[in-house]
């Protein structure tokens, strides 16, 4: 195998020795099958590529102190897949076949899970795309459903280190009742030309408003956003936001450690008078934001004063790695673990 420089890999793609595959065909799943190829044969008029029907997932695997491999969260992912396949008309892969699949493509790729200390991690990135051939605007009847890994660090460059987000209402992500609550290819296309204008301007991501009247925050970029204000968790409440799962957890940890939850409609004014603010997500973790610019009104929100993450943010994040890593005890029961003998 190749060296590899753990501490400081990015979020890319790396080869790995293999991914898993599940087709789904005649009106029944087949059999998990297991291969080295990282490409796919597909029909030229397959649905995924002329329609969008593709749905994807991401989680992650860790190694502890212990050598041990943890999986966050994998009921949670297959849960939300299925949702997504139900909300494109695509069939959704059953709860058992997801875990198996994934187990599966950690314990194959055992040696691409970074070791512990280094603050890498390795990426399960569980795809499904329509297969049949079809011209006319309807379901597939055939799915692949795919499970790749690689290994990750940090989405945002600057790790742990707090970044500045803008607002913009040149471009919306999804629809008021569309598909941003379930993780389809289509939003991220609908995402690209917003994130890139950010990029250009120096900005880590966009925090979107809600798309009907722009008045509430939505979500940041690829993941969720959520703040500290009069010493509260606030998170945004849309039906136009993807379901975090991250986002979800530090709920549970903000609560567990005593800290009021509000999962409700932020006003963008709101920004004003918060302390502390965050992108969280699978790839994101929980990533601090320093100030959020509004490009249209010139509106600049200072959050982090002194261009550090805020005391309540690095104790949800630490806490949150922590359950990951198996260094705190995993009293909700999140992880899954793999033995293998490597
Ligand atoms: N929102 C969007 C649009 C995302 O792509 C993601 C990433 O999966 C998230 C939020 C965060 O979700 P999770 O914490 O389940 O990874
Ligand atoms: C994730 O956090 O898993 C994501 O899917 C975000 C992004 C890389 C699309």
């Amino acid at each position: 195998m190749q060296e590899i420089d753990w501490a400081n890999l990015g979020f890319g793609y790396m080869k790995t020795n293999y991914n898993v595959r599940c087709t789904f065909k005649d009106g029944k799943w087949g059999e998990i099958e297991v291969t080295d190829s990282e490409y796919i044969n597909i029909h030229m008029a397959a649905t995924a590529l002329h329609y969008g029907q593709e749905i994807f997932e991401g989680l992650k695997a860790f190694r502890g102190k212990d050598g041990k491999i943890r999986i966050f969260r994998l009921e949670e992912n297959a849960r939300r897949i299925a949702e997504s396949a139900k909300g494109i008309k695509m069939e959704p892969i059953p709860e058992d076949i997801f875990r198996k699949m994934v187990v599966k493509a950690v314990e194959l790729n055992a040696e691409f899970v970074p070791p512990y200390g280094s603050g890498a991690s390795l990426y399960i990135r569980p795809l499904e795309i329509g297969m049949s051939a079809q011209v006319g605007v309807k379901p597939s009847t055939e799915y692949l459903f795919l499970i790749l890994v690689t290994p990750v660090g940090p989405y945002f460059k600057e790790g742990f280190r707090p970044t500045n987000i803008c607002v913009m209402r040149e471009f919306d992500r999804v629809a008021p009742k569309g598909t941003g609550r379930w993780k389809v290819g289509g939003n991220y296309a609908a995402s690209m030309a917003a994130g890139e204008r950010a990029h250009e301007l120096g900005y880590s991501a966009v925090l979107y408003l809600d798309p009907k009247e722009k008045k509430y925050l939505d979500e940041c970029g690829p993941a969720n956003f959520f703040a500290i204000k009069d010493g509260k968790y606030i998170t945004p409440d849309s039906e136009s936001i993807l379901p975090s799962i991250t986002n979800k957890s530090l709920m549970q940890l903000a609560e567990d450690m005593g800290i009021e939850v509000e999962r409700r409609h932020i006003l963008l004014e709101e920004l004003a008078d918060i302390t502390e603010a965050a992108a969280c997500g699978t790839a994101a973790v929980a990533s601090p934001v320093a100030e959020i610019d509004d490009l249209d009104t010139g509106v600049k929100y200072v959050v982090s004063k002194d261009g550090e993450p805020g005391p309540i943010t690095t104790k949800l994040y630490n806490q949150l790695r922590g359950v990951q890593l198996g260094d705190v005890e995993d009293i909700h029961g999140w992880n899954t673990i793999v033995e293998v003998n490597e």
